[in-house]
């Protein structure tokens, strides 16, 4: 108490420990929330689906009914995109735009905090609908929220709306004060083009998401007015169309999918480089192919929709624009083999995370190419095959990105060197662990399983089996990477702040006052 009321008295709260977190508008010490909270989320998720997968390990229900299953999936989903990897990007943004383009702090610090601290309370609104069965349990019509299934729900789906409406205002002031930044507080001579890979999809990522998050929230709300004050927007005896909140759920939900995606692109885009010790190849070609993805994202939602009966010239449009978008994601694999190309190739752990980045991008790439061709799409509409293609793009695509972000970058946040022998342990038993989850689940969509039930029929049980097996390793080596950051934070072996011998940027010419850069460094490349 003593030590709290010297500190007031010196108007120094900052220094006493939580109070040092709670008042915290640094771009670091946002960006440290930001992972933290993500990774808590991350095992909350984590655990909400190895329940899940407890109960698919045999047919016949044993762990929990079908509306406790669809409470369960529905948090889940929510938890991850909007709890762990949405804010995992964020923390990383925090953390790394103002070193990468060697400006003092984020533009608006304040914004940066608030658009924190939302985040717990949102979070903890949508845990709570759990403990509300007496009025009908937490949301249970899956994460995109379809009337009329999602107008069933009690108390916890009112709080699931405004919970992710909190969400959906998170998210926004974080891509706000992005743009704001990059725009604002850039280094001179760091043109748009010479922007680093990360900084660059992160700016695109925001502008989609500024675009695409006011499409969820007016579906929300639309919902929330049908649900309380007698509109009918959606519900068609009273002239609504259900299928309206369908759309905007997925102009919203397919530009996500980008938004999740692009900094993981440009994560792997920093990371290749550095451990091939050569500049990325076609650095403009790759800047130009994920503003292309993004257009194309924004035009591409109706091609989750073909199963509702589209018109044939809008599923033709829809099928021929989600094809479109295999070409920028192919001209941005082939310039991370051309980066490889006879480069001094080294295999540290955030290598091999990026490395299997790529190989799981192509992979969900192509299955994501199958659902977009209408007919095809019509078979898997609804099965395990879209909960293969959406795990190994968020899972082994996006996840891995940020893991290996995490580890590429940990050095530099901590001035300490992690355990690199754990580090690889934790990745093999995460890239074993996450295929043999999610590779059986497309043979099980192609064999005709249904997602969103906990039953099926005794011919799926081995692949449902490998599948468990699966993803309780991959959850049990997400504690290796748990343990490794703790030890790194508390007590590793000191490191130079240029970690990575091949790196290159801003961030690694010299280690930065708490707010980052004082008076701005010039710069003449993208790779200074
Ligand atoms: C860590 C490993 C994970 C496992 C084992 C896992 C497992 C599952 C399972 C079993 C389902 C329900 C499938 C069904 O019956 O329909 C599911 C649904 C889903 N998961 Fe995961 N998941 C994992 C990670 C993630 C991550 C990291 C994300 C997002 C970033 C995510 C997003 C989703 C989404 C969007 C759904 C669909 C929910 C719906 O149908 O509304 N999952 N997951």
């Amino acid at each position: 108490m003593r030590k709290l009321s010297k500190a007031i008295a010196r108007r120094d709260v900052q220094s006493i420990g939580l109070l040092r977190w709670l008042t915290a508008t640094g771009h670091k010490d946002i960006g440290t929330l930001y992972l933290v909270f993500a990774l808590a989320m991350l095992f909350i998720g984590g655990a909400m689906a190895l329940w899940l997968r407890a109960e698919l390990f045999a047919p016949g229900l044993r762990l929990m009914g079908p509306h406790v299953y669809n409470q369960l999936l529905t948090l889940h989903a929510l938890i991850m995109i909007f709890g762990a990897v949405l804010p995992a990007l964020s923390g990383l943004a925090s953390w790394q735009i103002p070193l990468m383009i060697g400006a003092p702090d984020m533009a608006f610090p304040r914004v940066n905090a608030l658009g924190f601290w939302l985040l717990p309370f949102a979070c903890a609104l949508l845990l709570a609908t759990l403990f509300l069965q007496a009025s009908g349990g937490a949301p249970a019509a899956g994460w995109t929220f379809y009337p009329p299934l999602s107008m069933q729900g009690g108390l916890g789906a009112d709080l699931a709306i405004l919970a992710v409406l909190m969400l959906c205002v998170s998210a926004a002031l974080t891509a706000l004060n992005a743009v704001a930044t990059v725009f604002g507080l850039r280094a001179s001579g760091m043109t748009l083009v010479r922007l680093p890979m990360f900084v660059w999809t992160w700016l695109v990522a925001a502008f989609l998401l500024l675009v695409a998050a006011p499409a969820l929230a007016g579906a929300l709300l639309l919902q929330l007015g049908d649900r309380h004050f007698g509109t009918q927007f959606f519900d068609a005896a009273g002239g609504g169309d259900p299928r309206f909140a369908q759309h905007l759920f997925w102009f919203f939900g397919n530009s996500a999918e980008y938004i999740l995606i692009l900094p993981a692109v440009g994560i792997v885009s920093q990371i290749l480089p550095t451990f091939a010790r050569k500049p990325l190849f076609g650095h403009v070609s790759t800047a130009l192919a994920v503003f292309a993805a993004a257009c194309l994202a924004l035009i591409g939602w109706g091609s989750h929709m073909v199963a509702t009966g589209l018109p044939p010239a809008g599923a033709l449009f829809f099928m021929y624009g989600a094809m479109l978008a295999a070409v920028p994601a192919s001209v941005v694999v082939f310039n991370w083999i051309a980066t490889l190309w006879r480069g001094s190739l080294s295999f540290e752990t955030p290598m091999l995370f990026a490395l299997a980045f790529v190989l799981e991008f192509t992979l969900g790439g192509l299955a994501g190419l199958v659902l977009a061709l209408a007919p095809l799409d019509l078979q898997h509409h609804d099965t395990q095959s879209v909960v293969a293609h959406a795990h190994t793009m968020l899972v082994s695509g996006a996840l891995f990105a940020i893991l290996g972000g995490a580890y590429y970058w940990l050095p530099r946040w901590t001035g300490r060197r992690y355990d690199e022998r754990l580090g690889k342990l934790h990745f093999w038993l995460s890239l074993l662990g996450a295929n043999l989850a999610f590779l059986p689940q497309y043979w099980l969509g192609a064999a005709g399983m249904s997602r969103r039930i906990p039953d099926y029929a005794l011919q799926f049980t081995e692949p449902n089996r490998w599948s468990t097996v699966g993803a309780f390793l991959l959850g049990l080596a997400q504690l290796i990477f748990l343990y490794v950051v703790v030890r790194t934070v508390r007590g590793g072996r000191k490191a130079d702040v240029r970690f990575w011998e091949g790196a290159r940027g801003l961030e690694w010419t010299q280690r930065s006052a708490p707010r980052g850069f004082g008076a701005g460094p010039r710069t003449r490349s993208p790779n200074p």
